[in-house]
C-alpha cells in the first residue's frame, strides 16, 4: 500500500515544513514554501533495485587513482582534477546561453571517439537539434548515442539497456519522476530525479553529467542539496557578451578546487584557451588610470588578470560601491583601510571595481592589486605597465605574505612584466632570484603611494 501525503518544500533551499511559512527558518528567504506531494514508494518499485549489490570487504574493493577517465580535452581534465572518477556525479551550472550543452557535447565526442560508448540524454532539445549542433562541434560517432527523454523512470531503463561508459543529463530540471506529481523543476523532482541518478551511477560505476539551470541570482536552480548530493561542481562563468568562458570548479571530492578552464566559443563549437593570461591581458590600455595588473593563483595555475577602478566623487547621497568579479564587502573594507591608514578620503567617493574579462576573483592576495587600482583612480596617475601588484592587506593596512609567490612572480616574467610589488617578510624567502624581476617588498599600505607613482 502506498500513502500519498503533502509536504510545503522551500524552493530556495529544499526546507521542508508540515504547514505553510512565510519565512523559511533555514536559509531565511521569504514567499519560498510550496505544497508537493510525496509519496513512500517501496523500494522493491524502484528500477535501481536492478543495481543491487551485496556488501563487500574494503580491502577487495579495486581502485586505482590512475583509472581517471581522459576526455582529451586537457582543459576540462584540469578543472576535474585529472579526469573523471568512475561513479562519480558531476554538476555543471551556468547561464543559459553559456554553453553548457556544447561543451558536454563535445566532451562525450572525444569519449565516444575514443571507443566509450556515450550517452546523451536531453530533455531541452530535439534529436534534429542536437544533430545540427553535433555538426558544427564536429560531434558524429557512432557510439555517441542520443536520448530524448524526461522520464526518469524511462532514463533509468535506456542506462540499463544502453550500458553506456558515460551519461549526460541535460538538465536535470527536465527530470520527472512519476513517482511524484509535483511539475519538473520543483524541490520534490530535482531531489528525487539526481537522487536516483546518483544513486544508479554509484552502483554501475557510470560517470554522470548533470546539467543544472542557475537561477537569476546566479545559484544552481533547486535547492542546495543538489550541490551537497554530487561529487564535483562546475559553474560556467564569463558573460555570454565575451568570447571566452571560464569553467571553475567549486566543489572536488577527489581534486583541488577552484580549478578553472579556459575556452573559446567559436564558430566550431569551445575550443581551448591554452594561455589564459595573454587573453585576460589583450585588451589592457596600457597606462591608463585605475588599471592594475595581479597575478592570481586559479587552482594550481597562476594566471594574469586586470583590475580597473573607477573613483569618482559624490556630492549627495550614499556613495555607491559597485563591483564585478570582486567581493563588494571586500572592496568596501580596503576602501576604508585606505582612508584610514594613508589619508586618502574615499568615503565620499563612488567605486567601482570590474575584473577584465568576467573573471571571478575571490583571493585575499588580490587585495594590494585592489588598492593599486582604487589608488590610481583616485589620486588620478596611472601605473607603470610592466609592473604587478600582489598581496593580502590587513585592517591595520598591513600587507601579509600570500603563498606560492614564486609560481606568480615567474608567469608574471613569462608575460613581460618586471617589477613586482609584493609583502616584505617570509612569504617572499622563496621567490627566486633568476626571473629578472625587481621585487619591491613592503610591509604597509602606507608605502604604497611611492612605489606605484
Ligand atoms: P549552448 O551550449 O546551447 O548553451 P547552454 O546549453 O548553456 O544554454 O550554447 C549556445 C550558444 O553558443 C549560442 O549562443 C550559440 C553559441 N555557439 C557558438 O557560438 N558556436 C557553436 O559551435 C555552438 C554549438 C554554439
Ligand atoms: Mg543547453
Amino acid at each position: 500500500m502506498k500513502k500519498t501525503k503533502t509536504i510545503f518544500f522551500c524552493q530556495n533551499c529544499g526546507h521542508q515544513s508540515a504547514k505553510w511559512l512565510g519565512k523559511c527558518p533555514s536559509c531565511g528567504e521569504w514567499n519560498q514554501f510550496v505544497e508537493e506531494e510525496i509519496r513512500d514508494v517501496s523500494p522493491g518499485d524502484s528500477p535501481e533495485a536492478w543495481f543491487n549489490e551485496d556488501p563487500v570487504s574494503i580491502d577487495t574493493i579495486e581502485a586505482d587513482e590512475r583509472d581517471r577517465l581522459q576526455t582529451g580535452i586537457a582543459e576540462i581534465d584540469r578543472v576535474l582534477g585529472g579526469g573523471i572518477v568512475g561513479g562519480s556525479a558531476i554538476l555543471i551550472g551556468g547561464d543559459p546561453g553559456i554553453g553548457k550543452s556544447t561543451l558536454l557535447l563535445q566532451v562525450m565526442q572525444k569519449l565516444a571517439a575514443g571507443g566509450l560508448v556515450a550517452l546523451y540524454v536531453s530533455g531541452e532539445e530535439s534529436a534534429t537539434q542536437i544533430k545540427l549542433r553535433g555538426k558544427r562541434v564536429g560531434a558524429s560517432s557512432r557510439n555517441l548515442i542520443v536520448l530524448v527523454e524526461v522520464s526518469l523512470e524511462n532514463i533509468l531503463k535506456q542506462i540499463k539497456k544502453v550500458k553506456p561508459d558515460i551519461v549526460v543529463i541535460d538538465s536535470i530540471q527536465t527530470v520527472y519522476s512519476s513517482v511524484l506529481t509535483s511539475a519538473p523543476g520543483s524541490v520534490s523532482q530535482i531531489r528525487e530525479a539526481s537522487g536516483r541518478l546518483i544513486l544508479m551511477s554509484k552502483k554501475t560505476g557510470i560517470p554522470i553529467f548533470l546539467i543544472g539551470h542557475v537561477t537569476k541570482e546566479g545559484v544552481i536552480a533547486g535547492p542546495k542539496i543538489l550541490e551537497h548530493m554530487v561529487d564535483t561542481v562546475l559553474y560556467f562563468e564569463g558573460d555570454s557578451g565575451h568570447a571566452f568562458r571560464i569553467v571553475r570548479n567549486v566543489k572536488n571530492r577527489y581534486g583541488p578546487t577552484n580549478e578553472i578552464g579556459v575556452f573559446e566559443m567559436r564558430e566550431s563549437g569551445l575550443v581551448e584557451v591554452s594561455n589564459p593570461s595573454a587573453l585576460f591581458l589583450s585588451e589592457r590600455p596600457e597606462g591608463a588610470v585605475g588599471s592594475v595588473v595581479v597575478p592570481s593563483m586559479e587552482g594550481t595555475r597562476p594566471v594574469l588578470v586586470e583590475i580597473q577602478s573607477l573613483v569618482s566623487e559624490n556630492t549627495f547621497g550614499i556613495p555607491r560601491r559597485t563591483t564585478i568579479g570582486v567581493d563588494r564587502n571586500r572592496v568596501s573594507l580596503l576602501a576604508a583601510v585606505v582612508d584610514k591608514v594613508c589619508g586618502l578620503h574615499l568615503g565620499n567617493h563612488d567605486i567601482f571595481i570590474n575584473v577584465a574579462g568576467g573573471v571571478k576573483l575571490n583571493e585575499p592576495a588580490v587585495d594590494l592589486g585592489i588598492i593599486s587600482s582604487m589608488m590610481s583612480s583616485f589620486l588620478d596617475r596611472s601605473i607603470d605597465s610592466v609592473t604587478v601588484v600582489c598581496g593580502e592587506v590587513g585592517l591595520t593596512g598591513e600587507v601579509r605574505g600570500v603563498g606560492r609567490m614564486d609560481e606568480r612572480i615567474k608567469e608574471a616574467s613569462r608575460m613581460g612584466f618586471n617589477r613586482c610589488i609584493l609583502p616584505g617578510g617570509t612569504a617572499s624567502r622563496d621567490v627566486l632570484p633568476e626571473t629578472g624581476m625587481s621585487l619591491i617588498k613592503i610591509d604597509s599600505i602606507k608605502k604604497l603611494p611611492e612605489h606605484l607613482f
